[in-house]
């Protein structure tokens, strides 16, 4: 140790980042982070997770009261109005608590933050802010960041077009705003502007949203955001967009090939996926490469191919999400400290916090049959009791199991608490269940899991309350 600055110092302070520093001290290591934003938290606390939750729950809140719908059970609201900077302001402070909970952490567990970009100058040695800087070993969690669209320029601060931290400050309703890209952040984001009063047409280049997800769910998902009244046009490529004053024409064609459009819009949201953020960070000075992808590349134990330095959360591959972040900045800290650290990469949950929610956890119905046979069960959440007495009619419970050992090997979800149901599921994956653990798990009634227990019994082929 004694020729080092540091046991260990992580770069990035996102959910990877802060989680593995924390860690780290807590395991006795001598620990640094260091990172270039004001706040701690990364992308997650700062504008991405925690903000964008923030403004699903406050519209939904508006839509619920705005829309009239609570007449149906008795509640009459009149005169609702919104009030946009304090729904706005209250957004902020939720992400000021959150990001200052992160610097009370460091302080707590004694992990320095070393303020600034950090850039490689050897294998065991940044710079930051013109400091020199040694280390054991370094953990690279530098996240990620917006892919920009070609030919498109992205202007957050005059708000025509705009990215996902752009969508999350806008300073007044748009009338009608274009989002390019029907994956998670076009959805969730389109829904918030929706529910304020926005007319929201969401473009996507492939023939359905939500690449990646199952086949039935995203089939019913485009179902759900239609009858919401999202505008989803699949299959259309953009060919430009052009801004004259506070207004931008989004130039469209179909994908594959045929007579251009022109969609006139207020704002144009840009959410076509994430890159890794490898610029700056001088791997060069290490000789450690990227991949075709642009991510770093890891072993199982997330050691790179320079020794003693390491990578985790959106920047190496698989899924850009918060919790797989943490989870591998944990393992990586306690790897780091000569522990078995372990992610399995198999048992990730994904949710889409719209309304209903959709959420999975391992394969889809599409790759699980080309790795098998298989059988599958599914539920209505429409013949669940706890959804019929909410009035939360819309959505279903898949679950994938093995045709011949019953193992579950995916489960699906779309329910207005999928987010929480789809724990339940991971669990069971991980501890090597199958559909008949889960139908004969006793189950709260009434709750929207029991949704999950009747699909595990359609596995059986036999649910009850269908
Ligand atoms: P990041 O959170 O990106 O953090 C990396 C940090 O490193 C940044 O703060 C950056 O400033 C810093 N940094 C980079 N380079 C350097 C350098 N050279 N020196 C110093 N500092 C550096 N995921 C979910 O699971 N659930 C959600 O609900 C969810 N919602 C999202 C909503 C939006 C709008 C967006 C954009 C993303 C969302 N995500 C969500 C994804 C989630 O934010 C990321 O997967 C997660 O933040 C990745 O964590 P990370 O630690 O790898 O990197
Ligand atoms: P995404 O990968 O989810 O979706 C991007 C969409 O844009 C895809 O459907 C893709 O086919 C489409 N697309 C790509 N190029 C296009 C083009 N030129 N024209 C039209 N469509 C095009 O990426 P998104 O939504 O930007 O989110 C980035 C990441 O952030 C996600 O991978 C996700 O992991 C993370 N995130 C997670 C959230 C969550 O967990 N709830 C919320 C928001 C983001």
């Amino acid at each position: 140790m004694a020729d080092f600055d540091y046991d260990v110092l992580v770069i990035g302070a996102g959910p990877g980042g802060y989680v593995a520093a924390i860690r780290a001290a807590q395991l006795g290591l001598k620990t640094a982070c260091a990172e270039s934003r004001g706040t701690l938290g990364g992308t997650c606390l700062n504008v991405g997770c925690i903000p964008s939750k923030a403004l699903l729950h406050a519209s939904e809140k508006y839509e619920e009261v705005h829309s009239g719908v609570l007449a149906k059970y008795g509640v009459k609201v009149s005169g609702a109005e919104l009030d946009l900077p304090t729904m706005m302001s209250e957004k902020d402070k939720v992400v000021k608590g959150l990001t200052g909970g992160i610097e009370f952490l460091f302080k707590k567990n004694k992990v320095d933050w070393l303020k600034g970009h950090a850039t490689f100058t050897g294998p065991n040695a940044v710079v930051v802010e013109g400091k020199a800087v040694t280390a054991k070993n370094i953990v690279i969690a530098t996240g990620s960041s917006v892919t920009p669209l070609p030919g498109v320029e992205i202007d957050n601060a005059k708000g025509v077009v705009v990215d996902s931290t752009g969508a999350i400050a806008l300073e007044k309703v748009p009338g009608h705003m274009v989002v390019i890209g029907g994956g998670v952040i076009g959805l969730e984001l389109g829904s918030v502007w929706r529910r304020l009063g926005a007319q929201v047409t969401v473009v996507e280049y492939l023939d359905q949203i939500l690449p990646g997800m199952d086949g039935d769910v995203r089939k019913e998902a485009n179902k759900l955001f239609k009858k919401q009244g999202i505008e989803i046009r699949t299959g259309t490529k953009v060919t430009g967009v052009a801004v004259k004053g506070k207004k931008a024409t989004v130039s469209v064609e179909p994908a594959a090939g045929g007579a251009g459009e022109a969609i006139e819009a207020d704002v144009v949201l840009v959410a076509i996926g994430r890159k890794p953020n490898t610029d700056g960070l001088g791997l060069d000075k290490i000789g450690l490469a990227t991949n075709q992808r642009g991510q770093i590349e890891t072993d199982h134990d997330f050691g790179t191919a320079v020794p003693g330095v390491w990578a985790i959360g959106d920047v190496i591959p698989g899924p850009m999400l918060a919790h797989k972040a943490e989870d591998e900045g944990l393992a990586v800290a306690e790897n780091i400290a000569g522990l078995t650290g372990i992610v399995n990469h198999d048992v990730i949950p994904a949710v889409v916090y719209t309304q209903p929610e959709i959420a999975s956890v391992g394969l889809t119905e599409e790759a699980a049959k080309e790795k098998g046979k298989i059988k599958v069960g599914k539920f209505p959440m429409l013949a669940n009791s706890r959804a019929k007495a909410n009035d939360e009619p819309d959505g279903f419970v898949k679950i994938i199991a093995d045709a011949e050992t019953d193992r579950v090997l995916g489960v699906h979800i779309i329910a207005s608490v999928a987010g929480t149901m789809i724990a339940q599921a991971a669990q069971a994956m991980e501890f090597g269940g199958t559909s008949e653990d889960i139908a004969y798990t006793c189950h709260a009634h009434p709750t929207h899991s029991e949704a999950v227990k009747e699909a595990a019994m359609a596995v059986q082929g036999k649910p009850i309350h269908m």
